[in-house]
């Protein structure tokens, strides 16, 4: 069956080129630069990431989640420890993050590596920078169970509020960062006519290697 809703869509995707010299020894400055430049050129939530994570059978599962720190060690992210992303990375502890960042720059980023819990002083000090309902929900919502109404997802956020009264909220064990250190990055730059530029570092013993790859 011919489907028309795709017919329309071929975005060409300009001619910034990104070239071997633009390509700095690490590939996280160059990112955070990206990131800054997505920011400002009005991109919504530039900081959602497509976060892959893979079960016990060797399926893998995908959804975004928020890059919520970027340092000299990679990105971190929050979230339930006991979701199905949590089980999966207590299992396999490795991940793929991917960001795409539509016009008017047309690029993307790709992570690979090793994922491990932050340091207890990281996510609390980011739950205790969170709007109150956002704790409170994220406290009280069992990531990934299965639930039988939306109610009772309201009335677990109410028993906690109640519970809780004016006092500060704790950060609930279950709940805190991932630090995706990568050790391969991959640079994408949309190019008309389809012919995009692609580089990918790889972490080496000492630094980073650089390869350009064929789009
Ligand atoms: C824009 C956007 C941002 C999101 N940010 C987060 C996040 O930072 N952390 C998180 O746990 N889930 C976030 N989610 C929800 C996840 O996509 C997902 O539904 C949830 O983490 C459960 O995934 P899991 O069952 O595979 O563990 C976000 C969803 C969207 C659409």
């Amino acid at each position: 069956m011919r489907d028309d809703l795709f017919a329309s869509m071929r975005v060409e995707y300009g001619d910034s080129p990104l070239a071997r010299a633009d390509m700095p020894p690490l590939p996280l400055p160059l990112f955070r630069a990206w990131l800054a430049a997505a920011t400002a050129a009005g991109v919504d939530e530039p900081n959602g990431m497509a976060l892959a994570t893979v079960d016990p059978d060797g399926q893998p599962h995908c959804r975004i989640v928020l890059l919520k720190v970027l340092d000299e060690r990679g990105l971190t992210f929050f979230s339930n420890r006991d979701s199905d992303k949590g089980r999966q990375l207590a299992a396999n502890a490795r991940a793929a993050a991917t960001f795409w960042w539509s016009r008017p720059r047309n690029r993307q980023v790709r992570f690979t590596g090793p994922v491990a819990p932050v340091e207890d002083a990281v996510s609390d000090a980011y739950f205790a920078a969170r709007p109150r309902r956002a704790q409170l929900c994220s406290a009280a919502s069992p990531q990934s169970r299965v639930v039988a109404s939306r109610d009772e997802l309201e009335r677990r956020v109410a028993a906690l509020a109640a519970a809780a009264g004016e006092a500060p909220l704790a950060r609930p064990p279950h709940w805190g960062g991932y630090l995706l250190a990568p050790d391969v990055v991959e640079f994408w730059q949309g190019r008309d006519g389809r012919l995009h530029d692609r580089f990918r570092y790889r972490r080496a013993a000492a630094g980073w290697d650089l390869e350009r790859l064929a789009p």
